[in-house]
């Protein structure tokens, strides 16, 4: 029988250049959309997935997060003298129990598989997720939890797909499968960011993986890859060589790259127009900006 998937890994470890200044000070998977931050969402996505052990990569400059879900007892007594029990309960999702939740150092920035390979000694033998909290999925199903009932059925590792622009491959990890248009297709071939033109398709990785005990032993043989860096495309791509199953998911949702300040905005835009209180004076918003722009041109 597998073995359930209760573990997962979110690499947080990462400087988040692309949002200086204001990633001088905090990481940024404390940035909001809308009133939560990024690794909110990862982690209710992670919970709903039947995840309980959360292991995060961090790196200097990112305790915000660990006190992020910590409790917060003079806040929580402060919101429940003022009957504000809304509040408190919107407080108490960040609460994570003692135990399930562990911090582990990264020293250098070797790259995602590196970062990953970090979280060995807390794996142990067991199946486990990694959730890449810049891409942020808007699913009626949570992406996760679509891609833990697959495994139920496939085993392997398992990597979420997306179709992207052909233009945007060479930022990807991008997929050559067999299996047609359904949701789970077999994985002949990985490539970590292929070089303009050489990309064998535009089905592209997105940071979503289940991932077998198997695959994090190959960090031991893998060596640097796409732009200098320990990836974790080439240690999942390495079980391919080894004759085990790879998976590529076809999720059901919409996946805003929160690693890009455009994506990072739609996100925040389709987030707020999804909030019942904030829908209306928004979306007025901006379909006047859109009127008065296109009577401008
Ligand atoms: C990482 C992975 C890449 C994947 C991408 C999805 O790249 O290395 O395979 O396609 O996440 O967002 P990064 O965006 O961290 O450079």
């Amino acid at each position: 029988m597998k073995k359930k998937v209760t573990k997962a890994i979110f690499p947080v470890a990462g400087l988040g250049t692309r949002f200086l200044p204001a990633t001088k000070s905090v990481p940024k998977e404390i940035m909001t959309l809308v009133d939560r931050p990024l690794i909110q969402y990862a982690i209710d996505e992670a919970r709903a997935a039947g995840i309980e052990d959360f292991i995060f990569v961090t790196s200097r400059g990112k305790t915000a997060l660990e006190d992020y879900f910590d409790l917060a007892p003079d806040l929580e007594a402060a919101l429940e003298g003022a009957g504000k029990t809304e509040l408190l309960d919107i407080l108490r999702t960040t609460n994570m129990d003692s135990g399930a939740i562990a911090y582990i150092r990264q020293h250098k920035p070797l790259g995602l598989g590196h970062a990953v390979s970090c979280a060995s000694k807390l794996i142990g033998n067991e199946p486990f997720a990694v959730i890449l909290p810049d891409d942020v999925i808007a699913a009626d199903k949570p992406c996760l939890q679509q891609m833990v009932e697959a495994y139920e059925e496939t085993g392997g590792a398992m990597v979420a797909a997306m179709e992207v622009a052909p233009e945007k491959t060479s930022s990807y990890g991008i997929l050559d499968v067999k299996g047609g248009d359904g949701p789970v297709v077999s994985v002949n071939r990985m490539v970590e960011k292929p070089k303009q033109g050489t990309a064998p398709s535009n089905l592209a990785v997105i940071g979503r993986y289940i991932l077998t005990p198997h695959v994090m032993q190959n960090f031991a043989h893998i060596t640097k890859g796409a732009g200098g860096e320990v990836q974790l495309t080439d240690a999942i791509a390495a079980e391919i060589s080894q004759g085990r199953d790879v998976f590529g998911f076809r999720f059901d949702g919409q996946r805003f790259d929160c690693g890009s300040k455009a994506g990072f905005l739609q996100a925040t835009v389709a987030f707020a127009l999804a909030r019942d209180e904030l829908r209306d004076d928004l979306y007025g918003y901006l379909t006047e900006m859109v009127s008065v722009d296109k009577a401008a041109q």
